[in-house]
């Protein structure tokens, strides 16, 4: 969507630097103690009884370390990793193509696993639950199916969408994981274990002005550290402290509260312009000049978790916190939310 516009080089820079900052062992992920016991657990079980481990989902937002952790299983586990996505697997015969060349106890990723196409679909729950699939050759009546056996591997499946996932299909996971938003503490372990292997040098309380900007995401977290350095870099700052880390943010329009300009400005026009709503969202994206979809994904989901802005059947409203926010006085009555919030 947004990403079509950036430079493709760009991208691949931001992805190389995302690899570089990714945790390689269980260890080393912050955050999320109880996905990491239950999934400790889960490994630990296998190799002691030296089996492949049950099959994994997992699920959550953006940025939260999903495809961190599928490297981590198969580093835990000592197997091999392949890798492939659910809009990647166009007909049945590549997901064929991809199982037949597991070998055994491979950990096999699939990405974006609720966009496979229904085939697709079809033959992994027969891979999941019996190792094996079956080719179909010849079409119509004469068609036959030709079983092939597997060897066992562990499923990996990463999902933004778990509600999208067939109930069949989720079924099949022996064990979900759901990431949740991190909280500023471990954001800051985060930040501080990337500028680590960076070699940026950086104070706590510059950690910490990341981090409780970062929306709980450590992607975010790893994104706006490389501004701060950035900054620090080019203004002659040989550690990064809370003054330069606030007056880099500031530059790049990032705001206490991790609000940037695109959440503002839709914040801003709601109360402004349409005096707190409820407004629809067509309108609401129109008058900040963006695509619908930038408004509705991209913005709105941060804005409603924060409490700034609620969805409600006839349109978009502002809650007190938003004026509070802006800095603006509330109007005297407040559109009545209690009855219509979703
Ligand atoms: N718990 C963590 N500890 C340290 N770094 C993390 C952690 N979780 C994520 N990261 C870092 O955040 C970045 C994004 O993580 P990752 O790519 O795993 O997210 P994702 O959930 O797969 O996102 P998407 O849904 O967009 O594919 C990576 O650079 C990774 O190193
Ligand atoms: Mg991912």
């Amino acid at each position: 969507m947004e990403q079509s516009e950036v430079d493709p080089e760009v991208l691949a820079e931001e992805r190389d630097y995302e690899a570089a900052l990714r945790p390689k062992r269980l260890v080393e992920f912050e955050g999320q103690p109880r996905v990491r016991e239950q999934l400790g657990l889960v490994l630990d079980a296998a190799k002691h009884r030296g089996s492949t481990p049950d099959h994994v989902l997992l699920s959550g937002p953006p940025g939260l370390g999903k495809t961190t952790l599928a490297m981590i299983i198969a580093a835990e586990l000592g197997t091999g990793l392949r890798i492939s996505s659910g809009p990647a697997i166009q007909h049945a015969g590549d997901l064929a193509a991809i199982l037949s060349g597991l070998d055994e106890g491979d950990v096999l990723f699939l990405d974006e696993i609720h966009r496979l196409s229904r085939p697709a679909e079809e033959m992994l729950y027969l891979a999941m639950e019996d190792f094996r699939v079956d080719v179909i050759v010849g079409k119509g009546p004469g068609a036959t199916a030709i079983p092939i056996d597997l060897p066992p591997f562990t499923l990996v499946g990463a999902t933004t969408r778990a509600g999208m996932l067939p109930g069949p299909l989720r079924d099949r996971f022996g064990f979900t994981a759901q990431l949740d938003f991190y909280d500023p503490a471990d954001l800051a372990g985060i930040v501080a274990a990337s500028a680590g292997k960076l070699g940026i040098r950086i104070d706590e309380q510059a950690e910490g002005e990341i981090a409780r900007r970062s929306r709980g995401t450590p992607r975010i977290a790893n994104r706006l550290l490389r501004r701060v350095r950035d900054f620090a870099q080019v203004r002659g700052h040989a550690t990064a402290h809370r003054d330069v880390a606030r007056a880099a943010l500031e530059l790049y329009e990032v705001d206490e509260r991790g609000l940037d300009r695109l959440d503002r400005s839709v914040l801003d026009a709601l109360c402004k312009l349409f005096d707190g709503g409820p407004v629809g969202l067509s309108t609401l994206a129109l008058s900040v000049g963006e695509e619908i979809e930038t408004v509705s994904e991209v913005a709105e989901p941060f804005l409603i978790r924060e409490g700034l802005l609620v969805r409600t059947p006839r349109g978009r409203v502002a809650t007190r916190a938003a004026y509070r926010h802006l800095g603006i006085r509330p109007p005297a009555t407040m559109p009545a939310l209690f009855d219509d919030v979703e």
